[in-house]
């Protein structure tokens, strides 16, 4: 990837720091720009697009593929994001095709779970929508669920013919991945416990338990409502309450996402990948970025994960989003500021 007005970006070159970027609560609240972000944003570029500071979005959310959330964000945000820029609570899951590759596995959430799965390159995956409409009276509710017919972002996503061969509900799911927040909570709790109680199929005798793989682990975070919301951590609770409860073994699972440190060591790779991708026509040795920026809302997600992951990581906790006082006491932030431009200025 190259930016646009690479040969004027010595500022770039002589930058030794880095910024990751939290969305919800920092950037967006729901699709909505929050404190002053696209200003913020530009003031990263200089005048003809090219790029003077390295910076990635390191968000917990997800749903849609990292090339379309780029889109999305350039499109909201009024600056050219590259896909390479875009670091997603579900993006570590790519590190688990080998593994997968071409067993059948089960994509939970908004957006387009199974299409984000299949980019990444597992080649059996199915979205729990599809999954669970070839299961006939799975879901008791379902004919209740009118609201169902309207959802905006069914996921489209077909997989090939060959892998379908097979009838599905014959087929072992080998794993369930919570791709993104859960839409239908009752529906996905309830199929999950049937794939993760009978070794992934459903009706059929209790069995161990397949692997089980979240995005993040946040129990809130902050969109367009005044207080916020309940996230996939929260679901994680709900479903491992239920689950613990109706069986004998405990539920097992991994979660991704921050405040885990592979996290920020994987952003601090990608933001080097973003120097170099940037200076490449200069041939010009790149030296390590001195200092890291997590600009977050969270501070048991956003500050813990900087804090935890060290140096070269600064925090900076903005009011924007889930946290509104003057620092946290468990996990407090190197620097508070009340949005993300002034953490920028
Ligand atoms: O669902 C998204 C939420 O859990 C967190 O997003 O951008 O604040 O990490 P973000
Ligand atoms: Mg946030």
């Amino acid at each position: 990837a190259t930016f646009r007005g690479v040969k004027s970006t010595p500022i770039l070159l002589k930058t030794p720091f880095g910024i990751a970027l939290d969305i919800d609560g920092v950037i967006l609240r729901g699709d909505t720009p929050i404190g002053g972000s696209p200003q913020a944003l530009r003031r990263l570029y200089d005048p003809s697009g090219g790029l003077r500071i390295p910076y990635v979005f390191l968000t917990n959310g997800g749903g849609v593929p990292e090339s379309r959330r780029a889109t999305e964000l350039s499109k909201l945000l009024g600056v050219h994001v590259q896909p390479t820029q875009v670091i997603q609570g579900h993006s570590p899951f790519k590190k688990l095709v080998p593994r997968f590759e071409n067993e059948l596995i089960i994509a939970v959430g908004k957006g387009e779970p199974a299409l984000v799965m299949s980019e990444y390159g597992f080649k059996n995956v199915l979205s729990m929508d599809h999954y669970a409409s070839y299961f006939e009276n799975i879901d008791p509710l379902s004919p209740f669920k009118h609201w169902k017919d309207q959802v905006a972002g069914y996921d489209k996503y077909s997989p090939n013919e060959k892998s379908m061969q097979n009838d599905p509900c014959s087929q072992r799911v080998k794993a369930a991945f919570i791709v993104s927040d859960s839409v239908d909570w009752s529906r996905d709790i309830q199929v999950l416990c049937d794939i993760l109680s009978t070794g992934g199929l459903p009706g059929k005798e209790r069995s161990s338990q397949p692997p089980l793989y979240f995005a993040n682990d946040d129990l809130s975070y902050q969109s367009l409502f005044p207080t916020e919301r309940l996230g996939m951590g929260a679901f994680r609770i709900a479903l491992e309450s239920i689950y613990n409860s109706t069986n004998d073994k405990a539920m097992q699972y991994t979660s991704y996402g921050k405040p885990n440190p592979s996290v920020f060591k994987n952003a601090e790779n990608v933001l080097m990948q973003v120097v170099r991708s940037t200076i490449r026509h200069h041939n010009i040795e790149q030296n390590p970025l001195k200092t890291l920026y997590m600009i977050g809302d969270n501070p048991t997600v956003d500050i813990r994960g900087a804090k935890e992951a060290g140096h070269p990581w600064f925090s900076i906790l903005t009011r924007t989003g889930v946290f509104k006082g003057t620092n946290h006491s468990l996990y407090p932030a190197d620097m508070v500021v009340d949005t993300v431009e002034e953490a920028v200025d």
